[in-house]
């Protein structure tokens, strides 16, 4: 029966996980995969969430299914998170959530749920995207397509992007990234979201916004302006959010499928809907990285250190993005990546070519994907001048 079955090349970004463990080269350097690391090069377990640990362990009284929409205690702290606190969304009732394994999971819940719910509906993401979206929803049996949004220049082309969607057909669902655009970094300013906002409602696109970088860009609520304007203006959004970058729960495997609907009424029916859909994929998440969320968020004290930690993150992000284009300097490649201060996120799209990626792994051991990206959480002080000359050695 598997006689016939091909060998296939592992995942282009968990691959480079275990080609960085196997180089032997001590001064390796990881800008592969997006997890945050800190100066000495750990992805350290955030106190917020250690604290919400010990107090889980301690309280907990059981184990049983937490059901196919997940806990309601982590909906009801997530909702907020993304939507804002006191949001017209939330006091109209129309935004319902769902736990799901990941912002990958609830990627899935939603191609799903449009596969089956609005049949003929095709899916716009953009030129470049994250990799796994070229691969959720052809999986879902959906089609996609792509809308530009780099130039030749590694410039964010907001033009092209929004002539693209002006073409895209009525009713097709266009995925936007919330922030921290992944791979590029480059997020639409505050009057861009604005345009795309009209262009949406005039050609009666589904949004389908994926906000796996919250508090990594600007801030919290900054880095949910563009989520907000649409969930508010227009009546169906559908939101994939994560926690496992901003609470730093990779493993545990913890998002939320948020659905925007017209009306209180049409939400339970679209709620009703996504359930089976969870149902069928996996019946109920994994609720760990949920309750740890929870647990943080409806104390005020923990909530307070995790928001003093995720702004050490972005602060330390933004620093090394200054800092690898000014050590750029003394070999007069500033202005060629200047690109990746101006960036936001855990990702810079650097402009280096696939050729000059395989030259930086092979004689430097410096891993990113092929197609230029670096995760900047990977940059250190320690490792900025190696990094540089290598970068300037094969410019
Ligand atoms: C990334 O893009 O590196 C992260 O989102 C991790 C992943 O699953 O690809």
């Amino acid at each position: 029966m598997f006689e016939h079955i091909e060998r296939v090349p592992g995942d282009a970004i968990l691959g480079l996980i275990e080609a960085f463990k196997k180089d032997t080269n001590p001064q390796k350097v990881d800008l592969g995969v997006g997890v945050y690391k800190d100066a000495q090069g750990t992805t350290p377990v955030m106190r917020a969430v250690k604290e919400a640990e010990a107090l889980l362990l301690k309280n907990e009284t059981t184990k049983t299914y937490i059901g196919s929409h997940g806990a309601p205690a982590y909906g009801q702290a997530v909702l907020p998170m993304v939507l804002g606190e006191g949001s017209p969304v939330l006091e109209a009732g129309r935004a319902s959530a769902t736990q799901s394994p990941g912002g990958t999971g609830a990627l899935r819940l939603a191609a799903d749920f449009i596969a089956n719910q609005l049949p003929g509906k095709d899916v716009w993401v953009s030129d470049p995207t994250w990799p796994n979206h070229l691969g959720i929803f052809p999986a879902a049996g959906l089609t996609l397509h792509k809308y530009p949004y780099v130039d030749a220049e590694n410039r964010l082309d907001f033009d092209g992007m929004l002539g693209a969607l002006k073409q895209i057909p009525d009713g097709d669902v266009v995925l936007l990234h919330a922030c921290c655009h992944n791979p590029t970094g480059f997020d639409l300013s505050r009057d861009q979201w604005q345009q795309v906002l009209e262009v949406v409602r005039e050609r009666n696109l589904l949004p389908l916004i994926d906000f796996a970088y919250q508090g990594f860009g600007e801030g919290l609520d900054e880095d949910a302006y563009g989520v907000r304007l649409l969930a508010e203006n227009l009546d169906e959004v559908i939101i994939t959010s994560s926690c496992s970058k901003n609470f730093g729960i990779y493993c545990e495997r913890t998002g939320c499928l948020i659905m925007v609907a017209r009306n209180a009424e049409q939400m339970e029916n679209v709620r009703s809907q996504v359930a089976i859909v969870a149902r069928e994929n996996y019946s109920n998440p994994p609720s760990h990285g949920g309750a740890i969320v929870s647990e943080i968020l409806h104390s005020a004290e923990l909530a307070a250190l995790w928001r003093e930690e995720l702004t050490e993150m972005r602060d330390r992000i933004n620093t090394l993005r200054r800092d690898f284009v000014e050590a750029l300097k003394p070999y007069g490649l500033d202005e060629k990546y200047a690109c990746v201060a101006e960036q936001r996120g855990m990702f810079s799209y650097t402009g280096l070519t696939p050729e000059q990626v395989d030259r930086l792994r092979d004689e430097f051991g410096i891993y990113m994907v092929r197609s230029g990206r670096a995760n900047v959480a990977g940059f250190s002080h320690e490792n900025l001048p190696y990094l540089t000359k290598a970068i300037a050695a094969v410019n």
